[in-house]
């Protein structure tokens, strides 16, 4: 204790204000100098602040603080007579100790945390500032004779050297030794702190008379100094949180790139070969099996022994934290990346996402993402295989369920809303997932629309056709891409260095990291591109490909290449970058179980709001593709309602393929379902199955009759089964399957209404049902709210608006068919203009159903269309405006559709290409004026020379209700 025995004798009057401003002006300094470095701190290394504000704050506060102790120090010198001299020689000792140990630290700390940033070492600064604050009580313990003061200092500078060579073993600051400092500087430097304040009242009380100017001054330093350790120790943020604490959703900013790359090399830095390899290594959990199984090694170790950066099909906040805790015992601790392919929702299952396309409801879509991005993350996922962006032509390519359609201007809106949409506020927010983008590229073209199939295209149609919505989604911030199992031209999509170097990562500037499919890279060896793994495992990490999905390629040969001198480390140190850049973005540094939390798992898959939106969205997707007589919505005065078809009272399949499959399907609502909710009570309603989906019997077409004689209207629902379209579900025959096409037929020559509903993962061929019954409703796979959004739309609750995102073959014989088609030299004006022109003699040359065709129940009216110019320079743009009126009797919603022809050109252009939409909801008799504007953009194409230009000339305007229902027309021109 401070010897109480001293005696003070009065100052002289004069310096006394001066030394008590200077000793204020000191104690205040500290006090933002310590509250300043360790909000600092704390935000730069938990919450991902940028270092160079720490630094500023560092280096104005220390200055400050290095005065303050200078002038402690000249002050001491002169300090005034003391009664005696013993007291005059420990007061001079007590201000000057405190001037040298605050000068001492108020350098020390900066310093070091400068030297540890350019070191690229900025881990250990909170350690080190530890070591230092518990090195400085021991001289605070001398002068005050305190034991405590050595139990403190003991106490920090402990855990301080603890924590440090806990991190240079295992590499990194981890959770708990992050925990573990932060709780333990907080404690010493708040009862460091009250003890301060404690010494400093009590000898301010008792010694103020007889104190004078400087020892006030440094007792009141002392005061300020305690004030503010005590305060500054609480500051939030200094302690990072345990998985359980934190809030449902955690919003941060994402940590800027610097300092993610610094944190990134460190680490690196202290990774052996194999280590990195293991970054680029992913495998498949047994949760699912999404492709052909590879392997039956011993993942668990492979986890354990860092020997894997990510795993797919592995989800459950439960799991996920159980193989997480499995990466946390390998040597560097580095957490895993959960992958997971969440196509269409993750608890909540949403329209497929070529229904979903139908929609054109960008802002839906990206609802849509969310909730399934909100989803996932909280199942303890951190990274979603979607969207896929892949152009279709081609509904025999079972794919095509999965992506947006065959429009690369549609598709380029809707891969954008999708990224925005799972990555959300930025990765680093609990509620953000990793979009991926797939399949790169030109996996949607495979020849006759067998899967997995070879591609062969001009770098035009890649450029014009097959790349835009990737292009988009680089644009929209997308983390990672995928490649594609098809090889291009020749070269398969995994060993292409054109699309992954030269394209994705040159042109397009994509930071992310590239992830293989499936097993692609071995796939190269029965691709005939490579001899054996060893090659193909080069071959990819040489063009571009950053991480191996189940191939085994790189974890089995990479160290070997790099032996060899055929691979240089610097390669895979840039993949290795690139991957562990996204783990420290998402935060899984900070806290590896960030995803893993339980309570919000449960809050999140079970929230009411999602099935809300998944019904609105379900509805939205919806295709009115024929109302004969208005027979929707139906009447009120029905009381009689006969449900027939395979699906009336199917559940799973109303999921389509690519769901989550929950052990209870009870939340899942049929169509018989929805329709009984809905009319129940006013309508009697009957249900007959009358056939399977793939029978060949018509055993139960009777019951089905007599059902429909007994009803007033008939509703049918027919279609696919959920795993009749998707990945490996090539289909030749796109007609209605079994014999569902007979029983509609059945069931009309009863001579009731028939309304038939088609859920399907794809443009299916139903041509009699077409010809002859009064009313079809395309339901796609709608998920989990298929039965509520059917109902909605059959009684008019939700008037359908709707558009085919790709258009209805009436034959497989004319696929593929797509609207923004060539005109050729020898085009068809139409269907009986056959000789010696571009047609079929035996088929029509036009789809059953066009791209952006849908109806109302509602109609619309386009009039009063007006060009701002008829000649636009290369720099300017046109404003079209044209007025959309509902005339009908309901509130609808309708797809304004604006279409470009460039009439000639270096290269022939399409008949017409979308290039703008709007969807506008209007009530009945209402008008709305709807502008566009065309600028140079809209008018460019990719020249001979893959040259993004707009040539001067004559082009189409066109505005339309669907791409075959075009309602206002005009030429503009663009000139030099
Ligand atoms: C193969 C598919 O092509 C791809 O889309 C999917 O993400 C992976 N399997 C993982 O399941």
């Amino acid at each position: 204790m401070f010897d109480q025995s001293i005696k003070f004798m009065n100052t002289e009057p004069q310096i006394v204000p001066r030394i008590v401003i200077r000793s204020i002006a000191g104690g205040l300094f500290l006090m933002a100098f310590f509250t300043m470095m360790w909000t600092g701190i704390a935000q730069a290394g938990l919450l991902g602040q940028d270092h160079r504000i720490v630094l500023i704050v560092f280096a104005a506060c220390s200055m400050l603080f290095i005065v303050s102790g200078i002038r402690l120090f000249i002050s001491s010198a002169k300090f005034p007579k003391f009664t005696t001299d013993a007291d005059r020689v420990q007061g001079k000792k007590m201000v000057r100790s405190f001037g040298i140990i605050f000068g001492i630290e108020g350098l020390a700390i900066p310093m070091t945390s400068v030297m540890l940033v350019l070191l690229g070492h900025d881990q250990y600064i909170l350690p080190a500032i530890a070591l230092i604050v518990g090195l400085h009580f021991y001289p605070m313990a001398k002068i005050f004779r305190r034991r405590i003061d050595y139990y403190i200092a003991t106490w920090t500078c402990l855990v301080a050297l603890i924590a440090i060579s806990m991190m240079l073993r295992n590499s990194q600051p981890q959770t708990f030794v992050l925990a573990f400092l932060g709780i333990g500087v907080a404690v010493a430097t708040t009862t460091y702190g009250l003890y301060m304040l404690y010494v400093g009242y009590g000898l301010l009380k008792k010694f103020r008379h007889k104190l004078g100017a400087p020892g006030t001054g440094a007792l009141l330093l002392v005061l300020l100094n305690g004030m503010a350790q005590a305060s500054s120790a609480q500051t939030p943020g200094a302690k990072p949180g345990s998985a359980q604490t934190h809030p449902a959703h955690l919003h941060v900013p994402a940590p800027p790139r610097s300092t993610i790359s610094r944190k990134v090399d460190s680490l690196l830095r202290l990774m052996t070969l194999e280590e990195k390899i293991g970054q680029l290594n992913q495998l498949s959990g047994t949760w699912a099996q999404t492709g052909p199984i590879t392997g039956d090694d011993n993942k668990l170790k492979e986890v354990r022994e860092g020997k894997l950066g990510s795993m797919l099909n592995i989800n459950g906040v439960a799991h996920t934290r159980e193989i997480q805790q499995m990466a946390m015992q390998s040597r560097l601790r580095i957490p895993l990346l959960f992958g997971q392919d969440v196509i269409h929702g993750y608890r909540t299952t949403f329209p497929i996402p070529l229904a979903e396309a139908a929609s054109w409801d960008l802002e839906a879509i990206g609802q849509s993402a969310r909730i399934a991005a909100t989803e996932a993350a909280a199942g303890g996922i951190h990274w979603i295989f979607a969207p896929m962006v892949d152009i279709a032509r081609d509904p025999r390519w079972g794919r095509i369920m999965e992506g947006a359609g065959e429009d690369p201007y549609l598709g380029s809106a809707i891969a954008r809303a999708r990224v925005k949409g799972f990555q959300g506020k930025g990765l680093g927010n609990t509620d953000a997932v990793m979009a991926c983008v797939k399949h790169f590229a030109a996996y949607g073209a495979a020849i006759g629309g067998r899967d997995y199939n070879s591609v062969d295209m001009s770098d035009r149609t890649l450029w014009e056709i097959y790349l835009p919505p990737f292009k988009a989604a680089v644009e929209a911030g997308a983390a990672t891409f995928m490649n594609s199992f098809n090889d291009l031209n020749g070269i398969p999509a995994s060993a292409s260095s054109y699309l992954q170097n030269e394209i994705l990562k040159g042109k397009w500037k994509f930071q992310g990291f590239v992830v293989s499919d499936w097993g692609s890279i071995g796939e190269m060896i029965n691709h005939g591109y490579v001899k054996n793994s060893y090659e193909a495992a080069l071959a990819a990490i040489a063009a571009g490909n950053d991480m191996d999905m189940e191939s085994r390629s790189y974890i089995g040969n990479l160290a070997r290449l790099v032996k060899e001198g055929k691979l240089s480390v610097e390669r895979i140190n840039e993949s290795v970058r690139k991957i562990l850049a996204k783990k420290f973005e998402m935060g899984l540094f900070d806290d590896p179980f960030r995803y893993s939390n339980e309570q919000r798992e449960q809050q999140v898959l079970n929230d009411p709001e999602h099935r809300r939106i998944a019904r609105d969205v379900a509805r939205k997707s919806i295709v009115l593709l024929k109302n004969e007589n208005n027979i929707l919505p139906l009447s009120k005065d029905i009381k009689k309602i006969a449900v027939i078809g395979p699906l009336a009272r199917s559940k799973m399949q109303m999921l389509g393929f690519w769901s989550t499959e929950w052990p209870d399907s009870n939340y899942i609502v049929s169509p018989l379902e929805g329709l009984t909710h809905k009319l129940g009570s006013s309508a009697e309603i009957t249900y007959a199955e009358g056939c399977g989906i793939e029978d060949s019997s018509r055993s139960g077409f009777a019951a089905a009759i007599i059902a429909a004689e007994h009803a007033d209207i008939v509703i049918m629902t027919v279609g696919e089964r959920r795993d009749m379209t998707g990945e490996a579900k090539s289909r030749a025959d796109l007609h209605l399957p079994g014999v569902q096409e007979q029983l509609i037929q059945a069931v009309s020559g009863t001579g009731k209404p028939v309304v038939v509903m088609i859920s399907a993962g794809r443009p299916l061929i139903f041509n009699w049902t077409a010809d002859h019954v009064a009313a079809i409703l395309y339901t796609w796979w709608l998920g989990d709210e298929a039965g509520n959004a059917m109902a909605d739309v059959l009684t008019g609750d939700y008037d359908p608006g709707a558009k085919l995102p790709v258009s209805f073959p009436r034959s497989e014989g004319q696929i593929p068919i797509y609207y923004a088609h060539l005109n050729t030299g020898r085009p068809a004006l139409n269907d009986s203009d056959r000789f010696y022109r571009s047609a079929y003699t035996d088929l029509s040359l036009y789809p059953r159903y066009a791209f952006g065709y849908g109806l109302s129940y509602t109609s619309f009216h386009y009039s009063d269309l007006r060009l701002s110019n008829t000649r636009m320079k290369a720099d300017g743009t046109i404003t079209v405006s044209l007025t959309l009126t509902n005339t009908g009797k309901y509130a609808g919603e309708e797809v304004v559709q604006l279409y470009l022809r460039d009439e000639v050109a270096s290269l022939v252009r399409p008949v017409k290409e979308l290039k703008d939409f709007f969807k506008i909801k209007l009530s009945p008799g209402e008008s709305r004026a709807v502008q566009f504007t065309i600028d140079k953009e809209k008018l460019s194409f990719y020249d001979r020379h893959l040259q993004w230009v707009a040539e001067p000339g004559t082009f189409d305007l066109m505005i339309g209700s669907a791409s075959d229902d075009i309602r206002l027309q005009r030429k503009f021109e663009l000139v030099k």
